[in-house]
Order: structure tokens, then sequence, then C-alpha cells
């Protein structure tokens, strides 16, 4: 077993290499890639659906200079039950980094675990750290800076867990509003509260986005939880993204987007919405983080 460069959640770079990170993707993203991946080559397991990270990996992978491979369960011996640590070691004799996105986090260590070149999280149920990296330059790009009061007003998962750990890396302070049992998890607070930005945690959405900057949120039933939606709709009720709720606060969301559940049609359409830019910077922010880690 080799333990190897992972990011399989924000925490796994230092302060320092995740500004570092930041100020990568957005030289990149105003220079354009500079063809640094000639001949280097990215698998892509997904065991779930994607648009945005499957296609700015396998885009960022051809501005570099490079390949990508995307592989579904059914297109590798994975799904005749060839166990991770396997094909772990095996894609490693193959290809230069390994890019994941499974259910369960424990896999994605796993493939960590065993693989010799880098393993990225492309998005697992307890963390999505590059859709962090796209976040953070985006608000650094609205506001010129980290000095920013944000807020996350709905479901404490994934996308929810990343943001807050790289909130309090970047120093931004931030509010969480979930309901009750919904939360980011006493683990993630933990990991934040060794950085500097403030987190603070309430139920009450209007608490939360009074004197924020920024808004985020995301959908209410993740892939996976299909079986909890009706109990995840009315545990959410009064969680929406809403032209009552906000006041003029920008918005973001790492989509894809439910309009009329997390969010309205007429505040994710409307000029405060940050989502399209969001978007594009998952491309500059993973060409950022796959020229650190696969040099
Ligand atoms: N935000 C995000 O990861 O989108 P996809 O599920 O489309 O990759
Ligand atoms: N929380 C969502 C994020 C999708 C990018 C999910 O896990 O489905």
């Amino acid at each position: 077993m080799t333990t190897t460069t992972q990011f399989l959640d924000v925490d796994d770079l230092t302060r320092t290499e995740l500004l570092d990170t930041i100020d990568r993707a957005a030289e990149l993203k105003a220079a354009g890639p500079d063809g640094q991946l000639t001949d280097k080559t990215l698998a892509m397991l997904f065991e779930k659906e994607s648009t945005r990270t499957r296609i700015s990996f396998e885009t960022g992978m051809t501005q570099l200079g490079g390949h990508a491979i995307f592989l579904s369960p059914d297109d590798t011996q994975l799904g005749r039950g060839e166990p991770l640590s396997d094909t772990a070691r095996t894609l490693s004799r193959y290809v230069d980094a390994i890019m994941v996105r499974v259910f369960d986090h424990a896999d994605a260590v796993e493939m960590a675990e065993y693989a010799s070149v880098p393993v990225i999280n492309g998005l697992t149920d307890d963390a999505h750290p590059c859709q962090t990296l796209a976040d953070l330059l985006t608000i650094r790009e609205a506001f010129e800076s980290f000095d920013v009061q944000a807020a996350w007003v709905g479901d404490g998962n994934n996308v929810a867990r990343s943001f807050v750990i790289g909130c309090a890396m970047v120093g931004i302070d931030l509010t969480i509003a979930t309901p009750a049992g919904y939360g980011v998890g006493e683990d993630v607070l933990d990991r934040a509260a060794e950085f500097d930005g403030t987190i603070e945690v309430t139920t009450d959405p209007s608490a939360a986005v009074a004197g924020a900057d920024v808004v985020y949120t995301d959908v209410w039933v993740s892939m996976g939880q299909e079986d909890e939606r009706e109990a995840k709709l009315q545990a959410f009720d009064g969680y929406q993204l809403n032209e009552s709720l906000l006041d003029g606060q920008a918005v973001l969301h790492c989509l894809p987007a439910h309009r009329g559940e997390e969010i309205t049609d007429n505040v994710l359409e409307s000029d405060r919405a940050l989502v399209w830019d969001q978007a594009e910077n998952r491309l500059h922010a993973q060409n950022a983080l796959l020229t650190t880690l696969i040099e």
C-alpha cells in the first residue's frame, strides 16, 4: 500500500496550498491553460451522474494537453466485483491521476490508500472539495477578497460540508442554517474550528441571511436520497431561497438546481445569481489542482 497525494477534502491542502490553488486558478483563467499536462492521463470513475464534474475535468485535461478517460461502473471490472483496492493499483500503473465520484466516502479513501497516483474526490456523500475550490474562486472574483459574510441555507450535505471547511480556511465568516437533524456534522465543525473563519450554526434562515453578502444553497434531495424525498421536502419547508427571504445578497448554487424547491426560478435567473461563473470556475479551479497534483 502506498500513501500518495490526495484531494479527498479541502483540508487535505494546507491553508497556503488552498490559497495558492485559487491564485493559480485565477491565473489560468486569465491567461489560458498552458499544455502543462502533455501526455498525462486522468481516469475518472463515476458511480453517480454528472454534468459539470465530468465535462470540466475532461475538457480541462484536453486544455492542459492531456487526456481523460470516463468510466462508469459498467465500463470496468468493478461492475463485476473486482475490488477497489485492485482497481486502484492497476489504474496507477497506467494513468497519472484518478478522479472518483462515489457514494461512500470510505470508497474514495480506499482508492487513495491503494493508488500510487493522486486521487481526487469528484463528490462523495460526505464531501465535494472540487466544488469548494470553484466556490471560493467565485466569491473572491465577486468581492475581490475573502472579507465576506456568507450564509449557507439548506441541507448540511456533501457540498455544504466542504464549503464550511473551505470558508474557515480562507477566513470567510459563515452562518449555516439547516433544519434540525440536517446539519453539517460535528466532525466538520471541529475541522473548521482549526482555522480562522468564524462558523455559526442556526435553524433560522432569516437570521443566517441577515447581513450576509452571499447566500449558498444546494438541492434538498441529493443523489442516492430519492427514498427520503417526502421527508426532506417537509423538513426543508421555509428554507427556500426566494424573494421574500433574500434582500439583494449574491447567490451561489453548485447546480443542478431544482427550481421551486431549494431556490425559485426568479432568484436563479436574477443578476444576483453567480451560478454560471461558479460552474465555469470548476474548470479553472480543477485545472489548477490537476497541474499541482500531477506535477
Ligand atoms: N456541481 C456538480 O458537481 O455538478 P455535476 O453533478 O453536474 O457534476
Ligand atoms: N448534494 C448534491 C450535489 C450534486 C452536485 C448531490 O449529492 O446530489
